[in-house]
């Protein structure tokens, strides 16, 4: 498919959109129909709830915090662990009590569950109040897929589908408006042999460099102060693109826009986490100390099963180039305990590494087994209960690293971004390396940048004192 027909096809949707702002009145009784989203999962999903709050928007849907008032619900679900799994049955099994009360009510599940054959069967079993399933490959088709569930009258399941396309200019409804974030890929090539996202986000793809930094531009125009680049690896932006431009590139080209505020980016992998990505960060004022480097595991036997491509050597090579190269650097990274097969030595090689690097915060997971992964079916003899004794290890360490990180902090002044209210007078901020300050100050403050000095540091919590606006 070229870019003719993604364009006709989003024509197709925007015209079914019209159409439904009438259908969806009346099927609400004759009032404006409300919608209720909720997200599980990463960024990504966060991101693609914004294009079908936006779609739903577009059909005339005013959107709601409240679940009891609205007459769509959409859940956009997360397959990462079956603890996420879990939390979506469990609030899925609730709403049946609200369809009971109101059967025009219309559920909707998407996301990273649904492109899993397994998942989509229990739903269609078990939940049968649930009107319709769609994975993550079709949100283009949105409209469409709403368009059919209530006029056809019967459930309707669309997944497993992956034509391999970006899909640009998508209505949006961003959740913030002073933080915002930016996909500039899709999907996963990787294959972390413990991991389902491959499989159910398909196929790595990257938007084209002029679609990013139009995009950018118009946050920075519309006042976004804080940009998140998002992707699985955002170091392999760029391939199969023939535009010669790589991640280091495109940063720099989002930062060069005129503008006061910050760009930073998640995830990269190490594997291809490269010297010019970290001097492109150090030499830009407007690009956030900051770097979220997953390292997995500290043993190289563990690393090699995970299929992660790299060494704990390789790792700590780039890890402490940035670190050298970026003053007040927050490196932060996520933790897998307990791969099938990892020994308690190898997991003290973890330690080692947590030790070494002194990670600002660290995203700790016990292993749980993907359906369809290779690790999925690799022994796996270490009990639950001996895994969450590791990772308990693992917390306490972290806990006085980030603790004594903190209480290194006490006496600077940063600049730093007003973001909520914490409570009555105390507001939250984070600076530019991610890390929160509490503040005195007004609400009206909240979005905008001021310097802050950092009067004390109690554990990892800080609390500082407004310098200079
Ligand atoms: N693309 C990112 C990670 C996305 S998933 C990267 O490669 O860094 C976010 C995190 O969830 C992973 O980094 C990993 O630590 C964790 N994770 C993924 N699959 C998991 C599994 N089966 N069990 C436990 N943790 C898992
Ligand atoms: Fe999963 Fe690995 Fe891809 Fe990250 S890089 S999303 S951990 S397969
Ligand atoms: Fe979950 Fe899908 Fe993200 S599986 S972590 S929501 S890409």
């Amino acid at each position: 498919m070229g870019d003719n027909s993604v364009k006709t096809e989003l024509e197709h949707q925007k015209a079914i959109m019209e159409e439904l702002k009438d259908i969806l009145y009346l099927r609400a009784g004759n009032k404006q129909p409300v919608a209720f989203v909720r997200t599980y999962g990463c960024q990504q999903n966060v991101a693609d709830s914004e294009k079908i709050k936006g779609m739903l928007e577009e059909m005339g849907c005013a959107l709601t915090e409240d679940k009891n008032e609205a007459d769509i619900i959409i859940f956009n679900t997360c397959a990462v662990r079956e603890h996420a799994e879990d939390r979506v049955f469990g609030n899925v099994g609730q709403l049946k009590e609200l369809k009971k009360k109101k059967p025009s009510l219309l559920i909707g599940l998407c996301g990273c569950m649904m492109e899993q054959e397994h998942i989509a069967k229990k739903i269609q079993k078990s939940f049968p109040y649930v009107g319709l399933v769609f994975g993550t490959h079709v949100i283009h088709k949105f409209p469409e897929l709403i368009y059919n569930a209530v006029t056809g009258g019967k459930r309707l399941i669309e997944r497993g589908y992956d034509d391999g396309q970006v899909y640009e200019n998508l209505p949006l409804h961003r959740d913030g408006s002073f933080k915002g974030w930016l996909p500039i890929m899709y999907g996963c090539d990787n294959f972390c042999t413990y991991c389902i996202v491959p499989h159910v986000r398909g196929r790595e793809r990257s938007r084209r460099r002029n679609s990013v930094i139009s995009e950018a531009r118009s946050m920075v125009s519309a006042g976004y102060k804080d940009i998140t680049l998002l992707g699985q690896n955002v170091n392999s932006y760029g391939k199969g693109l023939d535009e010669g431009v790589d991640f280091a590139d495109l940063l720099q080209q989002v930062a060069d826009i005129d503008g006061d505020f910050w760009v930073r980016f998640m995830t990269s992998h190490p594997k291809d986490a490269s010297k010019k990505l970290i001097d492109t960060i150090a030499a830009n004022d407007k690009i956030c100390n900051h770097l979220h480097l997953p390292f997995q595991c500290g043993s190289n036997r563990v690393l090699k099963h995970m299929n992660r491509r790299y060494t704990r050597e390789k790792y700590l090579e780039i890890a402490n180039y940035a670190k050298s190269m970026i003053p007040d650097l927050s490196l932060t990274s996520d933790v897998i305990v307990g791969f099938p097969g990892e020994t308690y030595e190898e997991f003290c090689e973890t330690l080692e590494l947590i030790k070494e690097v002194k990670f600002t915060s660290l995203f700790t997971f016990i292993y749980s087994p993907r359906v369809g992964t290779p690790a999925a079916k690799m022994p796996d003899p270490v009990s639950h209960e001996e895994k969450a004794r590791w990772m308990g290890e693992l917390l306490k360490l972290q806990e006085s690293i980030a603790a004594e990180r903190c209480a290194g902090m006490v006496g600077k002044t940063y600049r730093v971004l007003i973001e909520e209210q914490a409570r009555e007078g105390v507001l939250n901020a984070r600076t530019q390396n991610n890390i929160i300050v509490e503040l005195q100050g007004p609400q009206e403050l909240i979005g905008s940048f001021c310097y802050a000095e950092i009067t004390e540091a109690r554990n990892w919590i800080l609390r500082g004192k407004i310098t200079d606006l």
